[in-house]
């Protein structure tokens, strides 16, 4: 026996019951950024490790530990090639090279496809899942922040998740981010025994990321010791209320939640994740924010930006599996006999072109089993050829919703099939 396989660890075989799911996703998500003022861009898989070294920050998880590298046979270049983990750095990265800092003050784009990351696999943790991602890049003002957060949540909304909880912090500037993050580091410093051991590391390289932890030791220390030390710069206090007054004259509920940094390191000011009760323990749909260190660290100049992306896969999760029955599909044209099969053939491509989605039997059934197959799957009409009507010109065109048959002529059947199937097109 020859050796079988299955899907690498950590990743997911869509059908075509879920593919049709995430289709319709996409395309409600793709609505929703248009009546945004967003453009779509579609950027490779493959991208320079230094892109998210340098962007998301050396000392996370997603680049310390779970970058996919991809190496080719003798080549020849010592490129440090990746599977993306994430698209904000890459869309800075696009930004840069294409020069659109200098085709206006800001830019809004969107983005859908795979990220990489080599975590450990569990219920709604992959090592290829799907982002739905939005980046702003160069406006400043509070209400970009606000419009951000509303556009996650819309899209949520639109997508029919009911049940969600949207958690907010700011992280101040880049200059009260550090001044606190020197602070932890001291206060942890004092406080080694009662972290855990992942916290006794992260303690040193990358304090505030202690904030994040879920050990209840861990959370004692940092509300005990922590919280209060973070002082926002006037400026950033006063950029964060607006935000949040401005969420709640949008009627969109939130809480503040001061243990909120997030896993990578280019975060500044607003920070957000939107959590589903259903979720368990990877319980966030999406996350987001602002970042306003990134374009500097790729070479830019220092510039603002935000945004956030939503994972799809737990999206599907969190979303009730559809009951909707699957739309009428178009015509399915029955031989009564194999002689008619090219007749068939021939008459499936007449109805294609007129938009029709036109299907036959490639399996040899009889004419019930393929009358049966019509109904299982679902068409709209039954095109039936028969050795005697064929002789007499004739096709019987079967209604599949109200049983009525009608012979027509053979010229006639496509604008039939036409007139049937157009109210479910
Ligand atoms: P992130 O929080 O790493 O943020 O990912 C965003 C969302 O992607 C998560 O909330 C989750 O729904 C989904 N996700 C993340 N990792 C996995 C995984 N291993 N398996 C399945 N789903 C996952 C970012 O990546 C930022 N780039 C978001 C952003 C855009 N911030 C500003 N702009």
């Amino acid at each position: 026996m020859k050796k079988s396989y299955s899907r690498v660890r950590g990743t997911s075989d869509f059908g075509p019951s879920d593919s049709a799911r995430i289709q319709t996703l996409c395309a409600r998500a793709r609505r929703v950024f248009f009546l945004y003022g967003y453009e779509e861009i579609m950027l490779p898989v493959l991208e320079d490790a230094g892109v998210f070294v340098r962007g998301v920050g050396q000392e996370t998880d997603i680049v310390a530990k779970q970058m996919f590298r991809v190496s080719r046979q003798n080549d020849g270049e010592h490129s440090d090639v990746v599977l993306r983990p994430e698209g904000t750095a890459q869309v800075i990265r696009f930004y840069l090279e294409h020069g659109f800092h200098k085709k206006g003050p800001y830019h809004k784009f969107f983005y859908i496809g795979p990220m990489f990351r080599g975590e450990r696999p569990q219920k709604g943790r992959l090592r290829q899942f799907t982002h739905i991602g939005a980046e702003m890049i160069g406006a400043v003002t509070p209400w970009a922040d606000a419009e951000m957060i509303q556009l996650a949540w819309t899209q949520l909304e639109i997508l029919g998740i009911g049940e969600k909880e949207l958690k907010v912090n700011s992280l101040g500037c880049a200059e009260d981010k550090q001044r606190f993050a020197e602070r932890v580091r001291e206060i942890l410093s004092r406080q080694q025994a009662d972290l855990c051991p992942d916290c006794r590391r992260r303690a040193e390289r990358n304090p505030l990321r202690v904030l994040d932890c879920k050990q209840s030791d861990c959370r004692r220390v940092v509300k005990e010791s922590v919280l209060r030390e973070r002082v926002l710069c006037p400026k950033c206090e006063s950029h964060f209320a607006h935000v949040l007054g401005v969420l709640d004259r949008l009627g969109i509920p939130y809480t503040q939640d001061p243990f909120l940094v997030r896993g990578l390191d280019y975060y500044t000011h607003t920070v957000f994740e939107i959590e589903s009760p259903r979720l368990g323990a990877q319980s966030a749909l999406g996350a987001g924010g602002r970042y306003h260190t990134l374009v500097e660290a790729l070479g830019g100049r220092r510039c603002p930006a935000a945004g956030f992306a939503l994972g799809v896969e737990r999206l599907l999760l969190a979303l009730e599996p559809a009951h909707e029955p699957p739309a009428a599909r178009g015509v399915y044209v029955a031989a009564a006999q194999d002689s008619l099969r090219s007749e068939a053939f021939y008459l499936l491509g007449s109805l294609r072109e007129a938009g029709i989605p036109a299907e036959m039997d490639y399996a040899h059934r009889s004419l019930k089993a393929q009358l049966r197959q019509a109904q299982k799957s679902n068409y709209r009409v039954a095109v039936i050829l028969g050795e005697d009507e064929s002789r007499q010109g004739v096709v019987n065109v079967k209604d599949m919703k109200s049983s009525v048959q009608k012979t027509v002529r053979k010229e006639e059947v496509r604008a039939l099939c036409t007139e049937l199937t157009r109210a479910e097109n």
